[in-house]
């Protein structure tokens, strides 16, 4: 392994820290990483040809006075495998907040869970006063990274190969400033367009937009919901664009008063809003009360939509008074309390009935598919297992919605694991002929590797495992960009030359 330290960043975390969410598998990172011809175990398909960027909440100074586990500084980490080698990049995203702090030494902006009072700037989010920290999500687009943030801000672009930030989407001046953009947009990669949605407190609440593969904002329109909301995540067809109103939202009266306490009301039906994807008419669908936080994949069929996602069966679960004052207070994130189990929405554009049902009893998350399959149909989901009581993934499953089999790789005890991506095989023909790629947060030899499993066989374990310089801290989202859709990849003899900054 060829490794140097590119750039150490100044943290203000206590020596003594013991938040869970910043020690152990959340340690963050404060060392930025360059490493080439990484170390492997096994051997890295000459097939495998492209990059998975992870985004993770790499926390640089402590709270005003309570850390959420999402309150973070986004920290990008890319792997990229060319040729049976491999690569490995990890930076900052350079967000105006993670340089305001650095210049000030010390926190200026109040977390998720404080006060937006306390914030000593105004600043970005849909609740307003946030810092936006952009560590929520990231996606390839126009070949270029973007990374996002879930209560919504700036889109950063970060060039997908040495993850230097590269400024913010602007959309030639079109950027929807006021309410920003939430996590999870959508590219279609049959279309390359960008799919997107924001939402906050002020009327209609909601917004939905469309980016063309040039960059350039071809729809924006209002999606009025009845209040503000809390939507996470969208889905899209063909045809269509896929948004939601869940029944769990801010609660009115303490929002009057400047408090934003989420509630979930189960009287209340999940509302599931279909627009079509130029169009500004959403019709709006009534389902099982619920929260969604994420969606797998929607397509057409006949007159239906049918969607996708993993339904909370408990949204809002109790305080049992059991485990540590850290795991009763973000029980909220622990998969095995929510009971997320994978769903099927079938949407009737005639009838505007909704039909539904439980595709399992196997509770799992972050749900991810080979993405050329993204919007059509589709048979194969790969998604997270959670560690019980924690915001920690400790293996994967393969669900096959056609027949209901599942296999399922559990890592070692004290391993955990990032969101999977899906990286299709340079030239496959089947759905899932392609390689399953996800990075450990190795608890017992304190490292991380890079794991490579075949996406036909998740049950045989990884193909290939690979050294990286440090271990990784644990994150929320990943994604998997082919190198074809990356500028100067194949012409390149490294990261760098491929796109010119060497
Ligand atoms: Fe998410």
């Amino acid at each position: 392994m060829d490794v140097d330290v590119v750039a150490r960043v100044l943290s203000t975390l206590p020596e003594d820290d013991d938040h869970p969410y910043r020690t152990g598998p959340w340690r963050p990172q404060t060392t930025e990483w360059r490493a080439d011809d990484l170390d492997v175990i096994g051997e890295i398909p000459a097939d495998l040809d492209g990059v998975y960027l992870r985004n993770t909440e790499n926390p640089v100074h402590p709270a005003i006075e309570r850390y959420h586990p999402f309150d973070g500084d986004g920290m990008v980490h890319v792997i990229g495998f060319r040729d049976g080698r491999a690569f490995y990049r990890n930076r900052f995203i350079r967000t105006d907040g993670f340089l305001a702090e650095a210049e000030a030494g010390g926190p200026l902006w109040a977390g998720l869970a404080e006060r937006p009072s306390l914030s000593l700037r105004d600043g970005w989010g849909a609740r307003g006063r946030l810092k936006d920290a952009s560590s929520t999500d990231v996606v390839v687009h126009a070949g270029v990274a973007l990374t996002s943030f879930y209560q919504c801000g700036d889109l950063y672009r970060l060039d997908p190969l040495t993850l230097e930030t590269l400024g913010k989407a602007e959309w030639h001046g079109d950027f929807p400033y006021a309410c920003g953009v939430s996590a999870h947009t959508k590219v279609d990669p049959r279309t390359g367009e960008l799919l997107f949605f924001n939402y906050g407190t002020d009327e209609p609440y909601m917004h939905y937009g469309v980016v063309s593969a040039d960059n350039r904002l071809t729809h924006y329109v209002d999606v009025p919901l009845p209040g503000p909301r809390l939507p996470h995540d969208m889905a899209f067809t063909e045809n269509y664009a896929i948004l939601n109103d869940c029944p769990m939202f801010w609660d009115p009266d303490l929002l009057r008063r400047g408090k934003y306490a989420a509630r979930f009301h189960p009287d209340i039906p999940l509302r599931i809003g279909v627009v079509p994807r130029t169009g500004a008419k959403v019709q709006w669908f009534e389902a099982a009360s619920t929260y969604v936080l994420h969606w797998v994949n929607a397509y057409e069929e006949g007159d239906e939509i049918v969607l996708d996602g993993f339904f909370q069966e408990d949204p809002e679960p109790k305080d049992l008074g059991d485990g540590s004052y850290y795991q009763r207070m973000f029980r909220f994130l622990a998969l095995d309390r929510m009971k997320t189990k994978l769903h099927r929405w079938r949407l009737n554009l005639t009838t505007g009935q909704c039909r539904e049902e439980r595709l399992t009893d196997s509770i799992t998350e972050f749900g991810v598919l080979n993405s050329a399959y993204g919007g059509v149909g589709y048979r194969y989901a790969y998604a997270a297992t959670g560690v019980e009581g924690w915001f920690l993934f400790d293996g994967v499953t393969k669900h096959d919605l056609l027949t209901g089999k599942e296999e399922t790789y559990r890592l070692p005890a004290n391993v955990y694991g990032s969101e999977p991506a899906m990286a299709p095989r340079a030239g496959s023909a089947a759905e899932d002929d392609g390689y399953l790629i996800t990075l450990t947060t190795d608890m017992n030899d304190d490292r991380s590797e890079c794991l490579i499993f075949d996406a036909a066989r998740v049950g045989d374990g990884p193909l290939a495992r690979i050294r990286l310089p440090e271990r990784v801290s644990s994150g929320t989202h990943a994604t998997w960009a082919p190198g074809e859709s990356i500028p100067g990849w194949r012409t390149a003899e490294s990261p760098e030359r491929a796109v010119g900054l060497a």
